[in-house]
């Protein structure tokens, strides 16, 4: 199975975000992974659709964006319009999340859900042959640079499970805390798809860091 490095832009310089875009280009990474945060749902504001607009003239990879926003359902086309190919929205913040999904998906979209630590994987049951991608988040949303939460190993093989017996064909992507130290055992519960920022970007040698990561997601 294809392992998928997702560098978080969160973790970048903003003001050199070209040298950052250029450097996952040349990279081994698969996707840009774009944090946007609403100062609602989560408790930090990070950024909008200008400067994802601005990243996309840019990237040559796969645009993952990940919505910490209350009411997603406004935005859906205008996320669209600026280049996300894939848009996940958190399962806490979706008071109709079947419909959210299916609009996602009309407007040309892979759609992906996210969970909180706190959520377990059993509210997915019955939207998980819709989705493309499951986030499991792996620190409370809102901030780069927090620590890995250990329970997060469990929550990917129920997970993991939980897509086997559906026959879904979702991704599993884990985001926040990911390292050199978890990245293994990460992928061996089932994890395809790895969010990294700060281990990446306060690194030496991003670029290096991230072939490095691969290595060892792909194992
Ligand atoms: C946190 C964001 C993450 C964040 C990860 O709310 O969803 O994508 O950028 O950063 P690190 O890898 O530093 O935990
Ligand atoms: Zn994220």
């Amino acid at each position: 199975m294809n392992k998928f490095i997702a560098p978080s832009i969160l973790a970048a310089d903003f003001t050199n975000l070209q040298h950052a875009i250029e450097m996952i280009n040349n990279s081994k990474a698969d996707w840009f992974h774009i944090d946007v945060m609403d100062g609602v749902f989560v408790p930090n504001i990070s950024f909008g659709m200008p400067v994802i607009k601005a990243i996309k003239k840019h990237a040559a990879k796969t645009m993952d964006v990940h919505l910490m926003i209350v009411d997603p359902d406004r935005y859906i086309s205008n996320f669209k319009k600026v280049g996300a190919d894939i848009l996940t929205v958190h399962y806490e913040a979706c008071t109709h999340l079947h419909r959210t999904i299916q609009a996602i998906k009309t407007e040309g979209m892979k759609a992906g859900v996210s969970l909180n630590p706190h959520t377990p994987i059993a509210v997915l049951e019955d939207i998980i042959c819709d989705l493309d991608l499951v986030l499991i988040m792996s620190v409370n949303p809102g901030f780069g640079g927090q620590s890995f939460i250990e329970n997060t190993y469990k929550k990917i093989e129920q997970l993991k499970n939980l897509i086997a017996y559906s026959g879904s064909k979702a991704l599993i992507e884990v985001d926040g805390g990911v390292t050199d130290k978890n990245i293994e055992q990460l992928s061996e519960a089932g994890a395809d798809a790895f969010v990294a920022g700060s281990f990446v970007f306060k690194s030496e040698n991003p670029s290096e860091t991230i072939s490095n990561l691969k290595i060892l997601a792909s194992k």
